[in-house]
């Protein structure tokens, strides 16, 4: 355990972030703690940002803990406005924007992604707008307006939900996809189908395999030449990671920032949690990086305990809910290049998939079947490997693997 003496340094101030801080003092530790965020607000949760805060102009933000709080009950040092823009591995010490230099003897580095961005259609054509905070989500709330037209590159998570709350509205709502279909990164063909048809049942269109390549005053050109008119352009193409702290380290950044499984990096008492961090998972059998809250959330809550000398790997397969529409799809594992056992009928909106790769199981996803899903994850957690023969029978249940 780290004395009273040390100062810990977190870099960036989200679901990680807050976490860590949280998990730093729940373990006992005294320290000094000091949270450095690029955002004007404290800590908060991002998955209502396409949800709930689209829905409803009303939502409340979901802060992990009120303001004052931080200071107050937890005794945390927490500087909004106050983005890390440099960082020396010698001194040990971490400069914000505004100059001012702090010291520490752990780095906890949760500094999370930002969207890609399409800078060629930014300021030529229609309003171009990204959705990752809470301003975002308020301005696209606003401007989701009925008859408006919509025009969403990018068929994963961020545009399917935003192309539903779009389509809620009365928005005639187009999503551009380079891929052939939906949600390519995460879900099986099947039901990237059903997702598609139910937003097709919205008025949602689609337009598969091209992208955005110019803006026109009245809209946007697509790749073979079409043009489609466009009030508002809202891209969803995916994010990367914020590494400008590891850069100053030195340490290589690739798709993100390599940490073993304890949540350290390359650099001698520096760690890394949350969606920049690149990490090793079983279930998909390479390192990757987890954008997901459950993650930002875990992952930060372990690599906390190591960073105060615990040796616990962190091992929780990835997992992640989408709402569409009536929909309710989670994803635990990975779901791609391996076989698929499907429980339950497609058709009756209600059903899982499980994938296996031989004869291990590495994935599951459930629609609107979240039991299933909790029996599901506790045996992906608990790496345990039904026979496939089972795991095909309808008749088979899911706890009795558990025993
Ligand atoms: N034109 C059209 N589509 C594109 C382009 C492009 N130039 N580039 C990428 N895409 C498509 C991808 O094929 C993919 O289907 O955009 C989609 C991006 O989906 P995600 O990778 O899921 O990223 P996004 O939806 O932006 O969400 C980013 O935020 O809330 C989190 O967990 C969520 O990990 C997700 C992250």
């Amino acid at each position: 355990m780290l004395d009273a003496s040390a100062h810990i340094v977190i870099a960036g101030a989200g679901q990680a972030g807050g976490r860590a801080a949280e998990a730093l003092r729940a373990r006992g530790f005294q320290g000094a703690i000091t949270i450095l965020g690029e955002e004007s607000h404290p800590p908060y949760e991002r998955p209502q940002l396409s949800k709930d805060m689209l829905a409803a102009a009303d939502t409340p933000i979901t802060y992990i803990k009120r303001a004052q709080d931080w200071s107050d009950v937890l005794n945390v040092r927490l500087e909004t406005n106050s983005p890390v823009t440099d960082c020396d591995a010698d001194r040990r010490t971490v400069t914000t924007g505004d100059g001012r230099v702090f010291t520490f003897d752990r780095l906890l580095i949760a500094t999370g992604t930002r969207p890609r961005r399409l800078e060629r259609l930014e300021g030529r054509g229609p309003q171009v707008q990204y959705l990752r905070n809470v301003e975002d989500a308020l301005r696209f709330r606003k401007s989701i307006r009925a008859r408006s037209r919509i025009v969403i590159v990018g068929g994963g998570v961020i545009g399917l939900e935003a192309a539903c709350a779009a389509a809620k509205h009365g928005c005639r709502t187009t999503v551009i996809e380079s891929e052939p279909r939906l949600l390519a990164r995460a879900l099986p063909s099947l039901v990237s189908d059903i997702v598609a048809a139910r937003h097709r049942s919205h008025g949602v269109e689609f337009i598969f395999g091209t992208t955005v390549t110019d803006a026109t005053p009245g809209g946007v050109r697509l790749g073979n030449g079409a043009e489609i008119p466009a009030d508002l352009l809202l891209i969803g193409i995916g994010v990367e990671p914020v590494a400008t702290v590891a850069e100053r380290l030195g340490l290589p950044v690739t798709a993100g920032i390599a940490v073993d499984t304890c949540g350290r990096t390359a650099a001698p008492d520096v760690f890394c949690a949350g969606d920049a961090a690149l990490q090793w998972s079983r279930c998909h059998g390479r390192d990757i990086r987890v954008e997901t809250w459950a993650n930002a959330q875990n992952q930060a809550i372990a690599v906390a305990g190591n960073m105060l000398g615990e040796q616990k790997d962190y091992v929780d397969p990835p997992w992640f809910w989408t709402d569409q529409y009536d929909l309710n799809i989670q994803v635990a594992g990975d779901m791609l290049d391996s076989d698929h056992i499907v429980r339950g009928e497609p058709s009756s909106g209600r059903f899982s998939v499980i994938a296996m790769r031989g004869a291990d199981l590495v994935g599951a996803l459930s629609v609107n079947a979240a039991k299933d899903m909790a029996m599901l994850r506790r045996l992906l957690a608990a790496n345990r490997h039904p026979a496939r023969a089972d795991l095909e029978s309808p008749a088979f249940d899911l706890r009795a693997a558990l025993k």
